[in-house]
C-alpha cells in the first residue's frame, strides 16, 4: 500500500471526525512519503504533535509552539490562519500603497535576487475604527501567511517587568516562521511614559522593539497599528518602511461601506434617504458606520410594516443623538424639507423628539423664518 492508497481512509474519518483514525493514518503516510518527500512528511508529523498539545490553532500549520509567559505561561501572541476578507474601504492612494506592497512581497524572490532590499513594514495610523486592524488582517489574506497579533495594550500591562524578554521571544518566533507579526496599539509602549514609575523599564523596552525591529529579516513581515502617533517615539516610526494614515471616510467610502453591508435593505431604501446617510454620516468611522447599518437591517427585519426610510434616519439619529436645542430644531426643519412625504408623526419617530414639539420648531419655520437650516 502506498501513501496515495491511504488518501480516501483519510478524507472519510476526516469527515467522519474521527480523530483517532485521522491520527492512524496521517502518521502511515507521513512514514510512507518520508524518504521521497521530507518536508511534507514533518509537516504531518508536526501538526500531529500539536493536534496532541491540543493547541487548535496551530492544528493545521507548519508552525512552532507559542511563545508564552514564563510566569503565568500564558499565550504572549495570537496567532490565526489567513481567511477571505472582502477589500478594506479605503481612499484611492492609501489602496494603491498596499498594493504596490502585497506586489513587492510577491515578488520578494526576484528582488533578492537583484539587491534590491524588499520591503517588510508598514505602519497604519489613524483614528479608532477606520480599518487599521482590518487591513492587518486582510494583508494576511491576500499574502496568503498566517498573521500572529500581539496587542500591546494588555501584554504591558499585564506583564510589565517581562515584556522586554517576551517582546524578543515573540520577535524570534516570528523570525523563524513565514508569518505577519501585528503590533497593534503600537503607542501602548509610548502611552506610560508619564508614569513615573515604569518610565525606565518603558524605556528600555522602546529599545528593544527598535532592535528587534531592526533585526528583521525580509522574510517576515511587520504591521504596526496606532491610534495616536504623536506618541510613538520617532525612532520607532522611523523603522518602518511606509506610513499609511488611514482617515474617516468620506463621501464615495461612506456610501460604499453602506451600500457593501446594507445588502438587500440598501437596495430597497429610496435614492434619497441613501444620500441623505451618506452625506449625514461625516463625523462617523467606518465601523460605526458598518455597525448602524447592522442596526437598520435587523430592524427592518423585526418590524417589516415599517417604513424602510423611518427605520433608516431613526437608526441614524439614534447613533448621531441631536444634543442641543438648536440641533433638534434644524434636525427637524432639514427633514421635513428633504422629505416632503414626512408627518410630524414621522419626525417624531426619527428624532425621538414629542410630537408637539416638531410642530413648533415647524411652525416657526413656516412663519417665514429664511434662517439656514442644517
Ligand atoms: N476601511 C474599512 N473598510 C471596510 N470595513 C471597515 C473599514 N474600517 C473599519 N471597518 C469595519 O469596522 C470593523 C472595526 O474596524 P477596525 O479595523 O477594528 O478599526 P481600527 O483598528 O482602525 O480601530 C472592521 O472589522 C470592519 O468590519
Ligand atoms: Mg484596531
Amino acid at each position: 500500500m502506498n501513501a496515495f492508497d491511504l488518501i480516501p481512509k483519510l478524507v472519510r474519518s476526516s469527515l467522519e471526525a474521527d480523530k483517532k483514525n485521522i491520527e492512524a493514518t496521517a502518521l502511515m503516510i507521513a512514514r510512507k512519503i518520508k524518504k521521497d518527500y521530507p518536508a511534507a512528511a514533518e509537516e504531518i508529523t508536526k501538526a500531529l504533535a500539536y493536534s496532541r498539545l491540543d493547541s487548535p490553532v496551530t492544528r493545521s500549520i507548519d508552525l512552532q509552539p507559542l511563545p508564552v509567559d514564563k510566569e503565568t505561561r500564558y499565550s504572549l501572541v495570537k496567532i490565526e490562519e489567513p481567511i477571505e476578507m472582502p477589500d478594506p474601504i479605503l481612499e484611492d492612494f492609501i489602496r494603491q500603497q498596499l498594493e504596490d506592497f502585497i506586489k513587492e512581497r510577491q515578488i520578494l524572490e526576484d528582488f533578492l535576487r537583484e539587491d534590491i532590499v524588499p520591503p517588510n513594514s508598514i505602519l497604519l495610523d489613524g483614528p479608532p475604527g477606520v480599518g487599521k486592524t482590518y487591513i492587518a488582517y486582510w494583508l494576511a489574506y491576500r499574502l496568503n501567511t498566517p498573521i500572529i497579533t500581539l496587542d500591546l495594550a494588555s501584554s504591558i500591562s499585564s506583564y510589565l517587568g517581562r515584556t522586554g524578554q517576551n517582546i524578543r521571544n515573540i520577535f524570534d518566533y516570528a523570525r523563524s516562521q513565514r508569518t505577519i507579526l501585528f503590533l497593534d496599539e503600537l503607542d501602548a509602549i509610548a502611552k506610560r511614559r508619564d508614569d513615573a514609575g515604569d518610565l525606565g523599564e518603558l524605556k528600555r523596552l522602546v529599545n528593544v522593539l527598535l532592535k528587534e525591529l531592526e533585526d528583521c529579516p525580509s522574510s517576515c513581515v511587520i504591521i504596526g497599528a496606532t491610534n495616536h502617533p504623536e506618541l510613538l517615539d520617532k525612532a520607532i516610526w522611523r523603522r518602518f518602511d511606509r506610513t499609511l494614515t488611514i482617515s474617516m471616510p468620506d463621501e464615495r467610502e461612506r456610501r460604499s461601506l453602506l451600500i457593501r453591508h446594507l445588502g438587500k435593505f440598501g437596495d430597497e431604501l429610496r435614492k434619497d434617504t441613501l444620500d441623505y446617510l451618506v452625506k449625514h454620516t461625516k463625523n462617523i468611522n467606518a465601523a460605526d458606520i458598518c455597525k448602524l447599518s447592522e442596526h437598520m437591517k435587523r430592524r427592518a427585519f423585526l418590524s417589516p410594516n415599517e417604513p424602510l426610510q423611518i427605520i433608516a434616519l431613526s437608526e441614524l439619529y439614534k447613533i448621531k443623538p441631536l444634543a442641543t436645542k438648536e440641533d433638534k430644531t434644524n434636525i427637524c426643519r432639514l427633514l421635513k424639507k428633504e422629505f416632503s412625504g414626512l408627518s410630524v408623526r414621522d419626525i417624531s419617530m426619527i428624532t425621538q423628539i414629542p410630537s408637539t414639539t416638531v410642530s413648533r420648531y415647524l411652525s416657526v419655520n413656516r412663519k417665514g423664518d429664511e434662517e439656514h437650516v442644517e
